[in-house]
């Protein structure tokens, strides 16, 4: 008897202990959708916010892909021409004097005019300035540069001339 006492007793403790989690664990659950909603509230920006936030994530320069907006444009062709005008030696010194300096893997050297002359002998102008388009030997294309035509006959042809 007092052994079914002690059992009835130890399944009311049990149900009283499983209600106690049963409730903490709903209570907690409550509390955790209360604070998500909060937090979501403050992340979640107005218009305002997102104004702002834009205006801190915006890059402090753009790139213009188009000319539709022609103002803030006004600097940039003025940069393009002074880059096109560059002068022939400072092609040469961006883009040829790495080798042509020191005469690297038999490159003709600047100012060894006999050399020059030599080659500009055996085939012109024309044939030179193609050489550096096409490349010739240790010379990669253009020289591994990004010059135009002009630009490479430009430099041959200060080459030639120094
Ligand atoms: C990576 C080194 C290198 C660079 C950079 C370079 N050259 Fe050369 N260049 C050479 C070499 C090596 C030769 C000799 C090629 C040969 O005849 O075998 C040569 C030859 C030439 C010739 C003679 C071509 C011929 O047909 O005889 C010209 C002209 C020339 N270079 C111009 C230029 C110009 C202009 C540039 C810059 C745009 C330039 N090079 C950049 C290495 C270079």
């Amino acid at each position: 008897m007092s052994t079914h006492d002690t059992e009835g007793q130890s399944d009311v403790e049990f149900f009283k202990m499983f209600g106690v989690v049963l409730g903490a664990l709903t209570l907690f659950t409550a509390i955790i959708m209360v604070a998500a909603n909060v937090l979501d509230a403050d992340k979640v920006p107005g218009s305002m916010e997102l104004e702002r936030l834009e205006a801190r994530l915006a890059p402090v320069g753009q790139v213009r892909l188009s000319a539709d907006d022609p103002a803030p444009m006004a600097a940039a062709p003025a940069a393009a021409s002074a880059d096109e005008a560059k002068a022939p030696e400072d092609l040469v010194a961006m883009a040829c004097a790495a080798c042509h300096t020191a005469g690297v893997a038999g490159a003709p050297k600047t100012g060894d005019t006999a050399a020059w002359q030599a080659r500009l002998g055996e085939r012109g102008l024309e044939g030179l300035v193609a050489s550096v388009i096409n490349g010739r030997g240790g010379m990669p294309a253009r020289g591994g540069s990004a010059l135009s035509d002009e630009e490479i006959a430009a430099a041959v042809q200060w080459f030639v001339d120094n």
